[in-house]
């Protein structure tokens, strides 16, 4: 009998529930995000998340039930983000899928959401050759995974201070681009030339597998405003604004392939894969199929709609575990931080 999982997300400001077969048929996928409702602060508010998810985790559950056309009695087990995330957030998911456990009698299984991002590209492939290099790139998150086993991951390089998803998002900001500033700055940027403007790449010197990307941005931020000189009249218009979003966009990849071509040449891997929303980055995807230190191995570039927050990365990774016979208690708590140390169990 097939393995059903229905996979809840409610971490920061997607409100996502999926319904994934044996680990990657993805019956249904459903996503709400709440970026109309950011936008004007340019980031997520906890408080004002947690109450758009109390009011949309119901409907998006039936609705990636009936998508999927399956009951609730046809689901093998109900699995849920709780860590990390914002508390707030992740309480509304965590309420909603015991409320469901309890009710119609089904196992409960706590995904680490990170873990889930690592696990995307074998959500996408699930032949993709292990051990595999995973990046991670997402507002709140970059880090390089070594994937061994599904499940199973050592973390090689986080970053030291902005995620990759935030440098964008900052970036966009500074450049009157509108929030999220990862699609802006990706958009704006397509007429742009990527060389036009010399933005550092931050490498901690030649043998760190960290990322940093807080000097980025204030590069960009003197580009536009010299220090002491005198405030711009207006922000950076037409060609500009695309010359500055191509270059601020090359920087950022940039330093993205320069560290996963470094992880791959000391990490006996045999595929790549990259999840998150920065995944989603087409000059990104673009680099990674085109770069030659790169070819010998397996790339996976999932489709865009698993690369950002979405319940079907959560039941699928669910599903491993559930294969190893592993449960969660129905008092399973939100936890607002990451797994401690490298090393990773789901
Ligand atoms: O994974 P995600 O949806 O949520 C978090 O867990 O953070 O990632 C959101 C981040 C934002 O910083 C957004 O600007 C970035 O992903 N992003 C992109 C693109 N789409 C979303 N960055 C670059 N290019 C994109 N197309
Ligand atoms: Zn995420």
């Amino acid at each position: 009998m097939a393995t059903r999982i229905l996979g809840i997300e409610t971490s920061c400001d997607e409100t996502a529930a999926a319904v994934v077969e044996d680990g990657h048929l993805v019956r249904s996928n459903v996503v709400h995000s709440q970026i109309a409702l950011h936008a004007r602060w340019r980031g997520v508010v906890p408080e004002v998340a947690s109450r758009s998810h109390t009011e949309r985790i119901l409907p998006i559950v039936e609705q990636a039930l009936h998508d999927a056309n399956v009951t609730p009695q046809d689901l093998t087990a109900i699995a849920v983000t709780h860590r990390p995330g914002m508390v707030g957030c992740l309480l509304v998911g965590l309420a909603a899928a015991k409320a469901l456990a309890w009710r119609f009698h089904k196992p409960l299984l706590g995904v680490d959401h990170v873990q889930a991002h690592v696990h995307t590209g074998l959500l996408a492939d699930p032949d993709m050759p292990l051990p595999a290099l995973a990046l991670v790139a997402s507002g709140g998150h970059t880090a390089m995974w070594l994937l061994t086993a599904p499940g199973q991951s050592e973390r090689l390089g986080t970053t030291r201070d902005d995620a990759a998803g935030e440098a964008l998002d900052k970036g966009a900001s500074l450049l009157g681009l509108p929030y999220p500033g990862g699609p802006s700055i990706e958009k704006t940027a397509r007429t742009g030339d990527r060389t036009r403007f010399d933005l550092p790449r931050t490498l901690l010197g030649p043998d760190s597998l960290d990322f940093s990307f807080s000097g980025l941005k204030t590069a960009l931020l003197y580009t536009l405003r010299p220090q002491g000189a005198p405030p711009r009249a207006a922000p950076p218009q037409d060609q500009e604004l695309a010359d500055l979003a191509a270059s601020y966009q090359e920087a950022v990849v940039d330093v993205l392939v320069a560290k996963l071509r470094r992880a791959a040449e000391r990490h006996p891997v045999r595929s790549l894969c990259i999840g998150g929303g920065v995944a989603r980055n087409q000059r990104l995807r673009e680099r990674l199929a085109g770069d030659p230190r790169l070819r010998s191995l397996h790339l996976v570039l999932p489709d865009l709609a698993l690369c950002a927050d979405n319940g079907a990365m959560i039941a699928s990774l669910a599903t491993v575990a559930w294969n190893r016979g592993e449960r969660s208690p129905l008092d399973l708590d939100a936890i607002a931080t990451p797994q401690s140390g490298g090393k990773a169990k789901r």
